[in-house]
């Protein structure tokens, strides 16, 4: 992912104003780091059929990256989760202030299209990608898991709910890198294959996610952690112990769907799937 890095520092956006802190709020959280998980599933699609592709791949997987960031720092808002940390370090609104992570957020969340807009596919593939980010990561994806995520503080609903929840505010980004990478090769059949493997590659990342919330500090996280009592998680549902329950036994199963695509793409994701999908254990 090393070039991955690369390419996100030369191409970070630029806001040239009187504005003393904007440009660097701009950059902070990019470049703070993160897994860069969704990124890593659209290039690892890529390479596994065409790594001549991957160059042009890079604007896709910096879009999604893009788009994620902005969701992390809204999610971080007082109004939301209100987080102090992110990724290490101060989140936006406290090391500047909240108008400042509210249009951070925006503009990252539109230059992230403009991204799309201007990589280097036919005009074909590049609606495309466009449609694909934003009808998941927009107002029947993400925005409508948090939500879900947040109207529901403090009001718990039933396990069938919260996989809805789960699968709007992170898996259909997850599931929508997958297929992204699909469609830079042309692979459209493959892609809504991806797609489904994907959304319940999503669902197990926020369970895991909602398990780390309580059994890893602030300072191994990076991020606030024992922040979701009010929250609608599986750990707050169904306890800890079923929740890692649930985890493994979603983990297997999505292991063994694995084992059904090509050699090549098996072999791409299998040891990213082993990091992420046990990260509780
Ligand atoms: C955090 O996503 C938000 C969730 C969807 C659980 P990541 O765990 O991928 O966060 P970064 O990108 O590594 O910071
Ligand atoms: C947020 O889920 C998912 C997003 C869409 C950003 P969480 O609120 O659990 O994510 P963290 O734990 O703050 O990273
Ligand atoms: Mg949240
Ligand atoms: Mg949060
Ligand atoms: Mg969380």
């Amino acid at each position: 992912m090393q070039n991955f890095e690369n390419f996100l520092l030369k191409n970070l956006p630029i806001s040239k104003s009187i504005h003393p802190t904007y440009e660097e709020a701009l950059h902070k959280m990019l470049i703070a780091g993160g897994k860069r998980f969704r990124p890593a599933l659209l290039l690892g699609v890529v390479k596994s059929y065409n790594s001549l592709m991957l160059d042009s791949a890079m604007h896709a997987a910096f879009a999604v990256e893009l788009l994620h960031t902005y969701s992390l720092i809204h999610d971080d808002l007082p109004a939301m989760d209100n987080s102090p940390l992110r990724r290490g370090k101060p989140t936006l609104h406290m090391e500047y202030d909240e108008v400042t992570a509210i249009l951070v957020g925006d503009a990252l969340n539109t230059y992230s299209f403009e991204v799309l807009a201007n990589s280097p596919f036919s005009d074909y593939t590049r609606v495309q990608l466009i449609r694909e980010l934003s009808s998941n990561g927009g107002l029947n994806g993400m925005v409508l898991g948090q939500a879900i995520d947040c109207y529901f503080e403090n009001k718990p609903l039933r396990v069938k709910d919260i996989k809805t929840l789960h699968t709007n505010k992170t898996a259909k980004l997850i599931a929508a890198s997958l297929k992204m990478g699909a469609i830079i090769i042309g692979r459209e059949e493959l892609g809504e294959k991806l797609y489904d493997f994907g959304i319940k590659l999503g669902l197990i990342f926020q369970i895991q996610d909602d398990i780390l919330d309580v059994t890893k500090s602030s300072q191994e996280a990076g991020k606030l952690t024992n922040n979701d009592e009010d929250k609608n998680s599986f750990v707050t549902i169904l306890g800890l112990d079923e929740s890692i329950n649930q985890a493994n036994i979603l983990a297997d199963e999505l292991l063994a769907e694995l084992e059904l695509f090509d050699e090549a793409l098996k072999n791409e994701l299998s040891p990213l799937l082993s990091k992420y999908i046990n990260r509780h254990k």
